[in-house]
């Protein structure tokens, strides 16, 4: 049978992907790299490419470029949000079933380079398990896990991710929009094309804020949220028009939890 790895390959260069991960790159001889038109995704194909370059030692393997279409844009209503997201995956699916059919023979195995970790806001399970229960293609798949870019943030802020005893929320910009003030005592953010930490200024949390991080052009800043916003969305504006993209994370937390410990 047909396998995939699916390959979490860390949220930058090739410094953060594990030796399993590296491994496996290494002896599997085909890779799918899915190609979109926004200039993001150029870049992130090109990062992946680049580090199947410096993982393979000899030339003797394959990339097929897979060409999907771009999410359909629509309004900020969650129902319909998420019908755009599983049809905008089905059709990912059928495209990358036809691919696997037509480019891997029976027994071959190939790579999919998922950004960060796989389990973290990434479909990709979901389309590999759509394919196999509607019998799209003959195939198993494994997971090799990933540093996502959640763990890159907390380990080059220094912070820990939960603090001891309590919770941690993991959300999007469009979840975090709903919440009130009082709701956000240690929360971490991905997906925000919205900038929603200004919600929250007249607060006393403090923002951990990374962007584009474990490449060359990575930024952080932290501090009280009132204090830092206007930096974050000036930074934000220049470096966004500067490369057409950003990938930007953070976290949120109450100041009090975070002076805690260092004054016991
Ligand atoms: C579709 S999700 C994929 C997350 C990924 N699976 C992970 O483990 O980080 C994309 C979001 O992840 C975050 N992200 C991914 N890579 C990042 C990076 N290098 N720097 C900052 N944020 C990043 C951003 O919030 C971005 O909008």
């Amino acid at each position: 049978m047909r396998k995939l790895y699916l390959i979490g390959i860390g949220p930058g260069g090739p410094q953060y992907l594990t030796i399993e991960a590296a491994e496996t790159i290494k002896r599997v001889r085909l890779f799918f790299i899915f190609e979109k038109a926004s200039e993001k995704n150029r870049d992130l194909a090109e990062m992946r490419k680049q580090i199947i370059e410096r993982v393979k030692l000899d030339k003797d393997y394959r990339i097929v470029e897979v060409k999907i279409p771009e999410r359909q844009k629509g309004g900020r209503d969650m129902d319909d949000y998420k019908k755009r997201v599983i049809s905008w995956r089905v059709e990912k699916a059928k495209i990358l079933a036809q691919v696997i059919n037509k480019e891997m023979t029976d027994n071959e195995s190939a790579c999919l380079l998922i950004w960060g970790e796989p389990s973290l806001y990434d479909g990709h399970m979901e389309i590999l398990q759509y394919i196999i229960e509607n019998r799209l293609a003959d195939l198993e798949f494994e997971v090799i896990p990933g540093i996502s870019s959640l763990q890159l943030l907390t380990a080059r802020h220094r912070i820990p991710l939960n603090l001891a005893g309590d919770t941690i929320t993991i959300t999007t910009g469009r979840r975090l929009k709903e919440k009130q003030p009082e709701d956000i005592k240690n929360t971490a953010v991905l997906l925000d094309n919205y900038l929603t930490y200004r919600k929250f200024t007249e607060t006393d949390l403090y923002i951990y804020w990374g962007a584009y991080l474990g490449t060359e052009d990575e930024v952080l800043i932290s501090g009280k949220l009132r204090d830092v916003v206007d930096e974050i969305v000036r930074i934000r504006s220049e470096m966004r028009k500067k490369k057409g993209w950003i990938m930007e994370t953070y976290i949120l937390r109450l100041m009090a939890e975070q002076v805690k410990m260092r004054n016991a």
